[in-house]
């Protein structure tokens, strides 16, 4: 079974001090940072966009930017992200008619491809482009809110795609914790997600590293 890689979600930080929450992510052993992009149509809340990860990225130069798009029109900002430093970005299959070109585009932008799956869609959807992508993102709540309740129903899913894909990064989202990790680990979720968990914790250093410790190899 996959290495598991911890990327705190930073949705539920202080906001205000965004790279203070990031350099402490960093510190107490986060493996990536997972950044929630909404843009009040995809989903019903707001959060902010590449004019922010562009005053970011040179605060915390070495971290991996997994940009989490929860937008409408997730072509409009693959050029700006790419500029502003991102990593890899992680577009909804909900948002777009033509995966192909988009996951292309992505590339050529130098970054790499996330495909991004809500509860309601099924697995079979993504299975077409998985070759266009780098990895795969199952979503474990609604997309919108952090501290939401994880669906335990979505692991079939993880199963199906670790199964046919071996090699494949596959992520979780949401209501990911101490309780729920080991699960998405048993499914074949190797990057995982968590934002209330570890951010709202007073120690996430502890937490991160008994997030590690619950997965049973
Ligand atoms: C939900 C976001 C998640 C969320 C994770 O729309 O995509 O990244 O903030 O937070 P928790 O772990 O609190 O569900
Ligand atoms: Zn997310």
């Amino acid at each position: 079974r996959p290495v598991c890689k911890i990327g705190p979600s930073i949705l539920n930080a202080d906001l205000s001090n965004l790279h203070h929450a990031c350099e402490k992510m960093l510190d107490s052993g986060a493996d990536y940072l997972h950044l929630d992009v909404m843009d009040g149509h995809f989903v019903p809340n707001l959060t902010f966009g590449h004019p922010l990860v562009k005053c970011l990225r040179p605060k915390v130069p070495d971290a991996f930017f997994d940009m989490h798009m929860m937008v409408a029109n997730p072509t409009e900002w693959v050029e700006p992200m790419a500029d502003a430093g991102a990593d890899q970005y992680t577009f909804h299959i909900e948002a777009t008619s033509d995966p192909t070109t988009l996951s292309r585009k992505i590339k050529e932008a130098g970054m790499k491809v996330g495909i991004g799956i809500k509860p309601g869609t099924g697995v079979e959807a993504v299975l077409p482009y998985v070759d266009a992508a780098d990895m795969i993102l199952v979503m474990t709540v609604e997309p919108g809110f952090g501290g939401q309740k994880f669906m335990a129903d979505m692991m079939e899913k993880v199963r199906v795609l670790r199964q046919t894909f071996p090699e494949m990064d596959i992520e979780v989202d949401g209501g990911v914790g101490l309780t729920t990790i080991d699960q998405c680990a048993q499914a074949g979720a190797n990057m995982i997600v968590s934002g209330s968990a570890v951010v709202g914790a007073s120690d996430p250093k502890a937490v991160i590293a008994q997030m590690r410790a619950a997965v049973v190899k």
